[in-house]
Parts: C-alpha cells; structure tokens; sequence
C-alpha cells in the first residue's frame, strides 16, 4: 500500500474520522464533513463505528471511535477494524479528530499499514491472493509536523515487520540458512551497516561446533552472520543481540510428530526480529554500538545427523552430551553466546528464540518468557514491551534448575533430567555460556513468533519482538 501524510485534500471519495476521545467530539469537524449539523448518534466509544452518506456530496464518511485515552494497543484494534473493510475501502483519506498526538498518529499509521498488509503468497494465480493495491492518505488538523514525523517512523517499522513476517511464512525448501544470508546481506545494504557471514568452512575453522552438529543432517549448510553498526557519534553503549535463526526444524532423529510440524518452519523468528532490529536502530541512526549474532542452521534427519547421546564440542570448548536432537536451538545459541562474550564483550546481551513448547505451557499466546539475573534490564525490557503491546512476563533463573542439566559424561547435557520446568532449564543451559554476564536477557517466544490470526487461515507470522527491541534500543539512547 502506498501512505502518504497530506495537511489537506480535494475531493476525497471517502473519509474516515478517527475520534479519539468519548463525549468530546469536534461536532465542527464532524458536521463539517459528514454534512450533517444536527447531533448524530456517535458517542467515540472504542470500536463504535458509523456510515454516514454526505447528504449533498454523497460520500461516504465512516466515523470510527477510539475511546477515551486508547492504550498501547490500539494498534491492533485498529488493523482489526480496517482489515474488516478491507474488500469495501474506497476511500483515500483518513482524518483525525481534534485529539490527536505523535502516539496515537505512531499507532493508528502502524494498524493502518498491518490492515493493508501483502500476505505472502506463491499462488500463480495472482488474483487469489487478495494483495491488491491501496492508497491512504492522512489528513491532519494539528500538530501536522510532529505527527507526520511520527507516521513516517510508524512506517519504517512496518516496513521491517512486513519483511521479517514475509520471510517467517516463507516455506523452508525456499528459506535455508542460503536465503536468510542473502536477504541480511540486502538489509545491510539498505540500512546502512556490516556484515560478514561465515560458512561452513569458517565454522571449522573457528571451531562452532555446536552449530555445525544441529547443521549436519541437512543438505543446506548451517552459517553464522556477523551483523554491526557502529553510529556516527560515540557510542553510549555496545549492545549485543543473538537470535535463534532455525530455518526448519524436524527435531533431528530425536523426530517431532507429523501433526503441525509444517510451522517449524517459523523457528527462525528470533533471527528475523533481531535483524530487523538491528535493521531499524541503523535506519534511524540510534548512537549505539549494535552487534547481532545470527547462528543460522536446518534441523534435519539424514546418516549424518547428529544421534541422541553423542557427546559434541563447542566455541566455549565445553563439551555437550546431546539427549535430544530437538533441543537444538540452545546449541546453536550455546556457540552465539560465547562468540558474542569472547569477540564483542557488549555492555547488555539479549537472545531471542523460538526455545520451548514448554514456555508455551506456561504462559499460552499472550506473553514471551523472560528470564535475566538482572532487574534492572528486565525492567526496562517489560516497560518496552508494554509500549509496544508485546508482553513480557519474567521467570526465575534459580540456580535450584541447574543441577539436572548436569551430564555424567560431558561439562553439560541439553536436555533436564526431569519432564519439568522446560523453559527455565533450557534458560539455565543457556547461561552457561553467558560466563557470567551479568546484562544478558533470553526472551522465549515460541508462543509468540507463530499464531491463529483473524487475517489467515491457517497460522501466520506476528513479527513479535522487533518492535519490542527497537524500542528497549530507542529507549536506551534516549537515556
Ligand atoms: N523449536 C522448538 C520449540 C517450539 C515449540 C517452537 C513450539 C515453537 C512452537 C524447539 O527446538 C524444540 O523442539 N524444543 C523442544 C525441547 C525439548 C526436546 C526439550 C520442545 O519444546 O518440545
Ligand atoms: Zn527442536
Ligand atoms: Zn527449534
């Protein structure tokens, strides 16, 4: 879709007005382009809605409430609203009422733009797609350069959300660890910062050995990408991001059941939200120093799969008893965060990954797991997430876990004694190869990353966490 900020417009075919606040309508606006002086029965209530045909112009204005003070997720009440009149927009202008602010402009640009958004699709026939081509423009009574601003940053964002989404439905025959390098080598072209991506040879050579065990069974060859960004100015601060980048997960020979598997196809997201963070911190020329590690493999079944009970290596030279082929997430990231500690020692460290059904267990689709020593980091992280409607929700990291990750045969098994507490014991694993750092995160969002949406019918992508990143970074700079 195309979305333009205009202050004003001849001749719209239609327009929609955004009330933002019950009870205090700008009656003037509203009669002044609905044609209609007397009162109309519309009160601005969330979700309330009224068609009204312009008695001497006929047309159309849809009046749309917002409430009073709308919260950080309104943006999704307003991709629910427009996706619903998708098939009958006619329209190219959408006015606010008297109320409007850089947030509410920030939010209603990005539901807007979700509304709209391409599915991904490889259908021949393109008319099935239902990707046709919309115009919006914006028509502000207030604020004008603030707000436009505002929606110009609303549609960067999008932009990248859009992207990483198209990628995570991607089937994986097309998305390999191949694909991913190609489209991060795109960004950093476009956005402005480094890359360098190291290959299966290289993989030998600086010795990721866990990475190359979760990559062996498949014929697409496991890699790791080296994104930076070094800003203009001097740093605040050296931030490191680590995100799982599996292109398809089968489970290895420890193999997953058939039913759904077909969505392990998404078990790359925190790869795609740590690029399109990186991605979006350069765009915007955030100053700060930004380093994303991308460990990218297929999880795969073949005679040179990796077996329940070898014993591996990895680049923190600890050795790894693997119980289960499928907990191979935290091997790939094992070998991400000690390159991250050993090269790059970042102030903060966050890894974000597809990690465990069970995480999904305890907290369903409505919140990622958070789990950090540090209350200070898990703080500013929720309150990131609660700007952007992307819950947190924080979980213990007690030392009480580690014991049953203790392997009779290695420095550490992948996989509890014990059927409980997956999440929490897959984060203890990963803390082993943290050395001690005392900022890093892990946020689990395999409940998140890959959900039942009104927008499709079988499950889609939400793009959850590069919103919630950029703005935990925005955040940071701003301090
Ligand atoms: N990719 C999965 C986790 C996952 C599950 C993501 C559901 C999205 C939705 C991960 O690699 C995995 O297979 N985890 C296992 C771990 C188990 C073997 C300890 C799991 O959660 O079952
Ligand atoms: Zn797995
Ligand atoms: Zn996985």
């Amino acid at each position: 879709m195309t979305l333009t900020f205009q202050k004003t417009i001849q001749n719209p075919a239609a327009v929609y007005v955004l009330c933002t606040e019950e009870g205090k309508l700008d009656k003037k606006l509203i009669s002044e382009w609905t044609g209609i002086s007397a009162d109309i029965p519309f009160e601005g209530k969330t979700k309330e809605s009224l068609r009204i045909i312009h008695p001497v112009e006929k047309r159309e204005v849809v009046l749309i409430g917002l409430g009073n003070n709308p919260g950080a997720n309104l943006w999704r009440d307003i991709r629910s609203v427009f996706y619903k009149n998708k098939a009958s927009w006619k329209g190219d202008v959408i006015l606010f009422g008297d109320h409007l602010n850089e947030n509410l402009v920030f939010q209603i640009t990005l539901g807007l733009s979700l509304a709209f958004k391409n599915t991904t699709s490889f259908k021949v026939d393109k008319t099935q797609n239902g990707n046709g081509h919309v115009d919006a423009h914006f028509i502000f009574q207030t604020n004008s350069d603030l707000c436009i601003q505002s929606g110009e940053k609303a549609k960067k964002l999008f932009q990248v959300q859009e992207k990483i989404m198209t990628w995570i439905d991607t089937p994986s025959n097309i998305k390999t660890p191949a694909f991913i390098c190609q489209e991060a080598e795109k960004s950093a072209l476009e956005a402005g910062y480094s890359i360098k991506i190291l290959n299966k040879e290289e993989l030998k050579k600086q010795g990721l050995y866990a990475l190359l065990a979760v990559g062996q069974g498949s014929i697409n060859d496991p890699a790791f990408l080296i994104l930076e960004y070094k800003p203009s100015v001097t740093p605040s601060k050296k931030i490191g991001l680590i995100g799982k980048g599996v292109t398809f997960d089968t489970g290895g020979l420890s193999i997953k059941p058939s039913a759904n598997m077909g969505y392990m196809k998404s078990d790359m997201s925190g790869a795609a939200a740590m690029i399109g963070a990186i991605e979006l911190a350069a765009k915007n020329k955030l100053p700060l120093e930004i380093v994303a590690l991308i460990p990218l493999a297929e999880n795969s079944v073949d005679a040179h799969s990796t077996r329940p009970g070898d014993v591996i290596s990895s680049y923190s030279g600890k050795s790894i008893e693997v119980i289960d082929t499928d907990a191979e997430g935290r091997l790939i990231l094992a070998d991400a965060l000690s390159y991250m500690v050993k090269n790059y020692h970042p102030d903060i460290m966050i890894d974000m990954a597809t990690l465990t059904g069970n995480i999904v267990q305890s907290l369903g689709y409505f919140a990622a797991g958070l789990f950090t020593h540090n209350d200070e980091l898990a703080n500013q992280l929720i309150q990131s997430g609660e700007q952007t409607d992307e819950k947190l929700w924080r979980m213990p990291l007690w030392d009480d876990y580690k014991t049953d990750m203790l392997s009779d045969v290695a420095d550490i098994k992948n996989l509890s004694s014990k059927p409980v507490a997956g999440s929490i014991t897959a984060a203890k694993f990963l803390e082993y190869f943290t050395e001690g750092h005392t900022q890093w995160a892990h946020i689990d969002i395999a409940g998140m990353a890959f959900v039942d949406s009104e927008f499709t019918k079988m499950r889609m992508a939400s793009a959850y966490g590069v919103h919630l990143i950029y703005r935990f970074l925005e955040n940071l700079s701003s301090k």
